[in-house]
């Protein structure tokens, strides 16, 4: 591994970008050198706070600055796709908030230029850092589910108070957030489940997404149903705000395998998981739990992703989340988009962004 010390750049400090302080100074080989936000207080604030060398509003001139080795892109989504090139075209590894960009074609040129310039880009897609995500994979990498053949995840708030604060209006619109919830959660509802699955090829994608209750532009649910070239079923569920009775907030996943099921929850706060299988024709409940508590399993985000982003930079070798998975997912959701606006089933491969050689195949 190189001693190299990696110098830093972060884009967009107002919000999750403020965030990424914390981590990068508790590891030893980054030095955040530079930042920039269009907002002079926001910037001065954090840069002050940190004792950043370098402050910029115009993030074209940061990227001037030689001795950046990585940038660090934390801004609204419609900036994600012009800054990452930019970024990229001026040599600089990148770290992009999620959604990697508003679209999959936008995605794919990412990801192309990326490839072309021999550098790294990554996506920040933290809920695989999550206990329970952690702990469903761990189950499936030890083959105690057998087949999973069907996954039924949610993300389903009662109210989400950042839809509705004046600091990041542009998430309410379509033009800078590229959707609502969908793009929002249900990205990362997208990466967490195929990750959980292994990135298993999609065959097709029927959606419906809403926003009766708000009657914002943007979608505030959202419900996806994806049939998987192995014949698996998954579905994602989630909402902004909706009438839900009993709870808050609630993330769950249910795995149905061919071995055993599973059914983990993080609910407001509280994480429980229940694992097990029937055995017939008695219908016998074996509870196999115990082997799988979410307390053995630390949530582990935002520290994880960046550390490893940057390990991965020292290394030489591919981020945990990868520009090919982020396209994915980014895939995904524009065939949910344009099913939900069609009203009917998408094919994925008749999406006109997505090259056969980036649809990962399971088979
Ligand atoms: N991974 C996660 O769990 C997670 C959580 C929250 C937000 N996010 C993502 O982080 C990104 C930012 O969201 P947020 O909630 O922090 O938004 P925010 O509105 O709070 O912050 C965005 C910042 O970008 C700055 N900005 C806007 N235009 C700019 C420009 N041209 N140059 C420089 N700075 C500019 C704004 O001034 C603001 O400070 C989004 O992609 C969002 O989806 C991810």
């Amino acid at each position: 591994m190189s001693e190299k010390q990696i110098q830093v750049g972060i884009i967009g400090l107002q919000g999750y970008g403020g965030t990424y302080f914390a981590v990068l100074s508790a590891l030893p080989y980054v030095t955040v050198r530079a930042v920039c936000d269009t907002k002079e207080e926001v910037l001065n604030r954090a840069a002050d706070k940190h004792r950043i060398p370098l402050r910029f509003t115009d993030y074209k001139k940061m990227l001037e600055d030689e001795k950046i080795d990585a940038v660090f892109i934390a801004t609204p989504h419609f900036l994600h796709y012009r800054m990452t090139m930019d970024a990229l075209q001026a040599g600089k590894h990148v770290f992009c908030e999620k959604p990697l960009a508003m679209n999959a074609k936008e995605a794919k040129e990412m990801v192309e230029t990326a490839a072309e310039r021999g550098l790294i880009l990554s996506c920040h897609y933290n809920r695989r850092q999550s206990s329970l995500v952690k702990l469903l994979k761990d189950a499936v990498n030890k083959e105690v589910l057998g087949d999973i053949y069907a996954a039924h995840v949610k993300w389903m708030a009662r109210y989400t108070p950042f839809m509705f604060s004046e600091d990041s209006a542009w998430r309410t619109e379509k033009s800078k957030a590229g959707g609502g919830i969908l793009i929002g959660r249900g990205s990362h509802m997208i990466d967490a489940v195929l990750s959980v699955l292994g990135y298993p090829a999609v065959r097709s994608i029927s959606a419906n997404v809403c926003s009766r209750l708000t009657g914002l532009e943007v979608d505030d649910y959202c419900m996806l149903l994806l049939r998987l070239k192995n014949g698996s079923t998954v579905t994602i569920e989630c909402s902004y705000e909706c009438n839900l009775p009993s709870y808050k907030e609630r993330i769950s996943y249910q795995l149905l395998g061919t071995k055993a099921g599973a059914y983990c929850a993080e609910e407001n706060g509280k994480e429980t998981c229940s694992m097990g299988y029937c055995r017939f024709p008695e219908e016998e409940w074996i509870d196999i739990s115990d082997q799988f508590s979410p307390a053995s399993y630390q949530s582990s985000y935002p520290e994880n992703m960046i550390a490893d982003f940057v390990e991965a930079l020292r290394e030489g070798r591919k981020p945990l989340i990868t520009g090919e998975d982020a396209l994915y997912v980014t895939a995904v959701i524009d065939a949910a988009y344009q099913s939900a606006g069609q009203g009917r089933e998408i094919i994925l491969e008749e999406n006109p962004c997505i090259s056969v050689n980036l649809i990962k195949s399971s088979e």
